[in-house]
């Protein structure tokens, strides 16, 4: 087929080929791999809930996948970028935020797992205490963010490459694992909402191209709807209203492809260039010694991923504050989930 862009042609080796599949959560998951027996879903907590307690939404991005995970495990940004507008006195000390704006500059802890890589950003909180804060990447396009109460936190946000310039992001979450603090949208102490941080976000219609779906409303053609005097008055620091639309415009902006011999990395990016490092050496394993990418075959290596904060004891190891929060954490029995058919 000469001259076919590459997301046709793989529209064309999607219709050739009949995948297996499974319908798991409001998803339909299909499994693209070689063996004659696709292995079980993976092992994520929040596929133990039953489907009806399981939210997903689905959000279309202009740019590469990793360009757009790699947000998901840059912590810091949230203190500047989505609440740069907010001091740490308009806020109640136990707001999910408060750590996070009255020190803007986290320090880290950041290992590879056997799901991927993970990190904890980490601040005093007070005498003896420390505010945490865990995410991970987990292979080969999800992630785990830290803005949910660690003990009851069932997330996993997958960055699906639709092609090298385009991704389908799909958050999966347990409903009932959100506190009245995640659910309601973060405001000041006096009860404003805080400017910015709402989670609603306009949609286009869905339409039946390739890239029709799941598409917002405000986009690189309209600046990401950016209100330049809510910027002005610091009412948004960005300007721009939600999160995610916050998020979706920094990434889109730098290009879909980003020209990385321009970056300046500095020490907020150790979790970025770590999880890079962690992707090249397993698709060199892959290629190289058909070493199969962590998580592909044993599915299990996903169980012990969790995201999310907690303040704890100072001077305790972060493994050991994780494994600690692991265990007193609301975990469901794992189910038993069919294989693809
Ligand atoms: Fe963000």
């Amino acid at each position: 087929m000469p001259n076919v862009p590459p997301h046709q042609d793989f529209k064309h080796k999607v219709s050739a080929k009949a995948y297996r599949t499974i319908e798991r959560a409001g998803l339909v998951w299909v499994y693209m791999g070689a063996r004659a027996e696709p292995p079980p879903l993976p092992g994520f907590e929040v596929l133990d809930v039953p489907d009806d307690e399981i939210g997903a939404t689905f959000i279309q991005r202009n740019c590469n996948y990793l360009q757009a995970l790699e947000g998901d495990i840059d912590t810091s940004h949230f203190g500047f970028l989505h609440a740069g507008h907010v001091e740490p006195d308009e806020l109640d000390e136990v707001d999910p935020i408060y750590h996070t704006v009255a020190i803007r500059a986290p320090e880290y802890h950041i290992a590879d797992t056997a799901w991927g890589t993970t990190y904890a950003g980490y601040r005093a909180a007070g005498p003896g205490r420390t505010s945490w804060r865990f995410g991970n990447f987990l292979f080969p396009f999800w992630s785990q963010v830290p803005n949910g109460e660690f003990g009851r936190h069932l997330q996993v946000r997958g960055w699906v490459p639709l092609d090298d310039e385009h991704t389908m992001y799909c958050v999966v979450w347990w409903k009932r694992g959100l506190s009245a603090m995640n659910e309601r949208d973060p405001a000041f102490k006096d009860g404003t909402p805080v400017g910015g941080m709402g989670r609603r976000n306009d949609f286009l219609p869905n339409t039946t191209d390739w890239l029709g779906r799941w598409r917002l409303a405000a986009n690189a053609g309209n600046d990401w709807r950016l209100d330049r005097a809510a910027q002005h008055d610091n009412a948004i620091y960005s300007g721009i209203d939600t999160i995610h639309l916050q998020d979706q415009a920094v990434t889109e902006s730098m290009g879909a492809i980003l020209d990385h011999s321009f970056e300046h990395l500095a020490p907020s990016d150790q979790m970025i260039t770590r999880t890079r490092r962690r992707l090249l050496l397993a698709a060199r394993a892959l290629r190289d010694n058909r070493v199969p990418p962590p998580g592909a075959e044993n599915v299990e290596v996903f169980r012990d991923a969790r995201g999310g904060y907690f303040v704890g004891d100072a001077g305790k190891g972060w493994q050991d504050a994780y494994a600690g929060q692991l265990a007193g954490a609301l975990r469901p029995a794992p189910t038993a989930l069919p294989a693809a058919t």
